[in-house]
């Protein structure tokens, strides 16, 4: 497929707006098929947020009516590396408690982000804890982990677009994308 060129970056298109949206409506009708009872969905921001956006749109036409609620938390800062370190910025508002939760994020990579919401939720008192990633980054793996539904195994690059960003650019990307390092000069 095509590099496009923003801001003196080139970026290489990996997952196309449709192959996603395929793949979110699939994974929509696989929770669905859980029936799970009185759903909260906690997208894990700031990344998952257009995934999570559709992934509930979606999970409203596979026949979910589920309540929604945001969790803000931080371990990549601005570099490109994890830090390890897992801070809640912004909690839910919600009692978990006897429910069944659905963790949305973009990525799954040392699985450190999802461990930490997973094992926090849980001990709220969750009935479940299930979880929903967008890309699965094999490789990486740092927490005993595994993501419930997941779209794509992404190559092991830096990916940005469809909400993730490198130091807040590109999230408006409609497609997944990785940055074309700089060749030559
Ligand atoms: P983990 O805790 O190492 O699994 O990291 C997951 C988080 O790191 C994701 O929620 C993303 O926000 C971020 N992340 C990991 N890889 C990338 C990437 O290639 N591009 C943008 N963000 C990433
Ligand atoms: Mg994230």
């Amino acid at each position: 497929m095509t590099d496009i060129t923003i801001d003196g970056h080139r970026i290489g298109v990996l997952f196309s707006d449709t192959e996603i949206a395929s793949r979110v409506k699939a994974i929509a009708i696989e929770i669905a098929a859980l029936k799970p009872a009185n759903l909260l969905v906690v997208p894990i921001l700031k990344g998952s947020f257009v995934f999570a956006a559709d992934l509930i749109r979606a999970m409203h036409h596979a026949g979910l009516s589920p309540e929604v609620d945001f969790m803000i938390l931080s371990s990549y800062r601005k570099s490109q590396k994890s830090s390890g370190q897992v801070n809640v910025l912004r909690d839910i508002e919600t009692d978990v408690k006897g429910r069944d939760v659905l963790l949305i994020d973009d990525i799954l990579e040392s699985g450190r982000t999802l461990a930490f919401a997973k094992d926090l939720l849980n001990a709220r008192g969750a009935r479940s804890t299930l979880t929903a990633v967008l890309l699965n980054k094999p490789g990486h793996l740092a927490a005993h982990i595994s993501a419930d539904f997941q779209g794509f195994v992404c190559p092991d690059k830096f990916v940005v677009g469809y909400g993730m960003d490198m130091a807040h650019q590109f999230r408006e990307l409609p497609f997944v994308g990785h940055v074309i390092p700089a060749t030559g000069i």
